[in-house]
């Protein structure tokens, strides 16, 4: 039998080449292997000030990116978190189980409550426990992430095994599937790609503006005018070519810059050729699923329905476990 893996994606408004080379790219590969399951949590996304009017659209979009990108929904279940109700009703039940200073010592919560000073909400705190919900709502054996969220997992391990020695086995182990990515920076050549900082490009992003991004992103810092050599290993954009280009192309960008024999657009004119040439197919594919909204309403709600049927079971076991039944 398949082992099940369980993997979650907010929708952010934009999924961005970020996302795609972190987490996504990865998914796809697994299609085969397991039996996956997909979640666009917007339990998650509510957690910081956003827009109700837009989040409807954010979540769709998502989706729409998700299936554009490779998830062929024949080969994998695709759904959104707040259609099961149970991981809400799993998560209050893991929140009378978990001491607040497991919250509160994790590193994410302690960033997002000095990024979102005016809005430091219990559900930052308590984010965690509904990623355990998602995963063990499935009893999902592997979880792949990136390397921010495996602080989030291992306590996600912890809240199993309190859970089963309390009241008797019933979840797995939920093991990290560390993607080999490293944390894509943004055009800032900074701060981690990221849609609040606007710094990404996105996966679907038009040819010109896909240009116009690539153009006036950061280089290597030091290079001022176009004769000084460059340093390729501190330049992001030389970390993008790691991606999308050829071997051939990546060994005439780095000879290149450190001889100052080509300049930063020469470098980016073949990085942007390379990246649309990866992009046209995705992009293609999301404007079609953009005409065919039901195609992909569809596809949620038979997500919903096998999902559904699984959260119901595994609370039927957990109510009973803990006693509130009669
Ligand atoms: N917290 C994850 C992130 O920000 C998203 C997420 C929610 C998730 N639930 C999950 C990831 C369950 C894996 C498994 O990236």
């Amino acid at each position: 039998m398949k082992q099940r893996i369980f993997s979650g994606i907010q929708p952010s408004g934009v999924i961005h080449i970020g996302n795609y080379l972190g987490a996504i790219r990865n998914w796809i590969n697994l299609l085969d292997k397991y039996e996956c399951i997909f979640a666009v949590v917007d339990y998650h996304a509510i957690t910081v000030t956003y827009k109700p009017t837009e989040l409807q659209d954010r979540i769709l979009e998502a989706a729409k990116t998700l299936i554009a990108a490779g998830l062929e929904p024949e080969k994998c279940t695709l759904f959104v978190q707040s259609q099961i109700p149970e991981h809400t009703e799993l998560t209050w039940i893991f929140n009378a189980i978990t001491p607040v200073s497991d919250l509160e010592r994790m590193t994410q919560y302690k960033d997002k409550k000095y990024q979102n000073m005016d809005n430091i909400n219990s559900g930052l705190l308590t984010y965690p426990l509904l990623m355990a919900s998602d995963i063990l709502l499935y009893k999902a054996q592997v979880v792949p992430v990136g390397d921010d969220q495996v602080q989030h997992l291992e306590l996600v391990r912890e809240i199993a095994r309190r859970f089963n020695n309390r009241f008797g086995v019933t979840f797995p182990e939920p093991q990290p599937l560390l993607s080999k990515a490293q944390r894509i920076r943004g055009l800032d050549g900074n701060a981690k790609m990221s849609k609040s900082q606007n710094n990404y490009i996105a996966l679907v992003e038009e040819e010109d503006e896909l240009w116009n991004k690539l153009r006036v992103a950061v280089t290597d810092p030091a290079r001022k005018r176009r004769n000084d050599p460059g340093n390729p290993c501190i330049c992001n954009i030389f970390t993008l070519h790691s991606y999308f280009s050829s071997d051939e192309e990546i060994k005439w960008v780095e000879k290149g810059c450190k001889t100052a024999d080509i300049g930063c657009i020469d470098c980016k004119k073949t990085l942007f050729k390379n990246v649309n040439n990866h992009m046209k197919p995705l992009r293609e594919k999301k404007k079609e699923l953009d005409k065919n909204q039901n195609y992909v309403r569809n596809v949620l709600e038979n997500g919903r329905k096998r999902c559904s049927r699984q959260a119901r079971e595994t609370m039927e076991e957990v109510r009973e476990k803990i006693g509130v039944f009669y």
